[in-house]
């Protein structure tokens, strides 16, 4: 038997998953770490965290599950997209990894619209600039620190600077490239004219590679801190939600998926590159070998509902606020939740946005607000859908569930009302890390391809239809939709 490993270093834990040739997860270990914010709006962590957990993960993982280590047969890498990570010419980090969540870069977004324009930048990289994304945090430390950027050797994101110390290459995949914001998305490479309009030296930037493609073998300084023996090949792997999207089986046109996790991401995969002519969805190339995706992004989802949980009804489960929401009809007594408590990418992308509830009245209970949560990030959600159907993707019926959210059944029924699609769950919930598993397996040929393998592995275990709110939800989601563009003044204001 052979078998397989994906890491995904995310911004809270470094995970090492363990698959068999058949696709089945043997075993999974995670070591944690903590992210640093040393000002307001700046998100930071020390690359040498993600190393020793990746390296504690594999030992773990290993002597729990009792395997040969000989018998790893390739490892995927996935994690958190976006992060900069500064490396001089000897490879030493030149200052802390500035991650997804950093907000500080308002100012070079707005430069990089004035140096390129905005509808250039959207036809080039198929997005518009975000503080989120990497070039924004290059200029940054251009303009605010000159003395690290006089030092910089070489660009590379979290995970791949696991892949160097794995391996001792340099190297990227295309998802994770494309979310840099300095990528040719329909070219799948570099855009060499985009990092010299930014001053940006491509000398700096990786090679890049399809997700399944072999960047390099386990190097011998890998090998002693891991256990593994060397030799082994790490493939090109992708960003988490590229990943997550490989791991639940959004490989082919149809199949969405919808993970409500504390933000909550609507992914949908593309036979071809597709832009919203906005800017407004972010359009990456997929970890599948010549595919692309549209993603819709929101930032408070089920964070929206831990938040009302903690702040108004500390002593009840998630459970009893559901029974109570439950009995509550559909629109809850007119009372209109806008989930954006963290400010919101997808399609206001706007870090100023704010929460709020519209529509009290003495009527309204603790019930009624939570079924107003669950409404809000549902209408929030369909905001995507509807980008994603009129940039071209007719066909979004069926969509595949993950993340701690849609374990409710009210939360999807809600969802296949508002969004009018199906709601499946599947068989595997280990997400981007089985994702990056199955990339690794593909590469080295124990599938013939990423789709196969999804089809072959990936099944359905439940199905929510659209229920009888339908048509009452698409009155509302028109109420929640003139919302944002009446309240943006004043929530800047605020
Ligand atoms: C995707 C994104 C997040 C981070 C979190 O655009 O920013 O999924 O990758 O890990």
């Amino acid at each position: 038997m052979r078998y397989f490993i994906g890491i995904d270093s995310s911004t809270t834990a470094t995970k090492a998953l363990l698959m068999d040739e058949n696709g089945r997860v043997i075993g999974v270990a995670a070591s944690s770490y903590e992210y640093e914010t040393p000002h307001p709006l700046w998100s930071e962590q020390n690359p040498a965290l993600w190393w020793t957990a990746t390296a504690a993960s594999i030992r773990q993982v290993v002597a729990e599950t009792g395997i040969d280590a000989a018998d790893v047969g390739g490892i995927g890498l996935t994690g958190q997209m976006h992060g900069l990570v500064l490396l001089d010419a000897d490879d030493r980090v030149l200052r802390p990894a500035i991650l997804w969540n950093d907000q500080r870069t308002g100012a070079e977004c707005d430069e990089m619209r004035a140096i390129v324009g905005k509808q250039t930048l959207i036809d080039i990289t198929g997005n518009d600039a975000l503080t989120g994304f990497t070039a924004p945090k290059i200029l940054w430390v251009k303009n605010n620190e000159p003395d690290i950027y006089a030092k910089i050797a070489h660009i590379l994101l979290p995970k791949d600077y696991v892949r160097l110390k794995l391996t001792g290459t340099y190297a990227t995949d295309k998802a994770g490239g494309a979310g840099t914001q300095l990528f040719d998305v329909q070219a799948r490479e570099w855009s060499a004219d985009l990092a010299q309009q930014l001053g940006i030296d491509t000398a700096w930037l990786p090679p890049t590679y399809e997700g399944t493609e072999v960047t390099g073998t386990l190097c011998a300084m890998a090998a002693a801190e891991t256990g593994l023996p060397m030799g082994i090949p790490v493939v090109g792997g992708g960003g988490d939600q590229a990943a997550n999207a490989v791991g639940t089986g959004a490989v082919v046109d149809g199949i969405v998926t919808l993970s409500l996790g504390t933000s909550g991401v609507v992914f949908a995969s593309s036979d071809r590159p597709i832009i919203e002519p906005d800017g407004r969805l972010h359009a990456f190339c997929h970890a599948v070998p010549g595919k692309w995706h549209l993603m819709g992004v929101m930032l408070s989802a089920a964070g929206s509902l831990r938040w009302f949980r903690d702040t108004f009804a500390p002593d009840q489960s998630f459970e009893q606020l559901m029974v109570a929401a439950a009995d509550i009809p559909a629109g809850s007594e007119g009372l209109i939740f806008l989930p954006y408590l963290t400010g919101e990418r997808t399609p206001h992308p706007d870090p100023l946005a704010r929460g709020a509830f519209i529509g009290l009245t003495v009527r309204h209970t603790l019930a009624h607000m939570v079924r107003a949560v669950l409404e809000g990030v549902a209408f929030g959600l369909r905001d995507s859908f509807e980008l994603m159907k009129a940039a071209g993707l007719a066909d979004m019926t069926q969509v595949r569930v993950s993340g701690g959210g849609t374990k409710s059944a009210l939360w999807r029924q809600i969802l296949a009302d508002v969004l009018q699609a199906e709601m499946v769950t599947i068989n595997t919930a280990e997400g981007a890390a089985y994702g990056a598993a199955l990339l690794a397996a593909v590469g080295t040929g124990a599938f013939s391809s990423v789709e196969a393998a999804c089809e072959q592995l990936i099944t359905v275990t439940s199905t929510t239809a659209v229920g009888d709110n339908a048509a009452d939800y698409d009155r509302i989601y028109a109420l929640y939709r003139d919302l944002y563009p009446i309240l943006q003044a004043t929530f800047h204001k605020l």
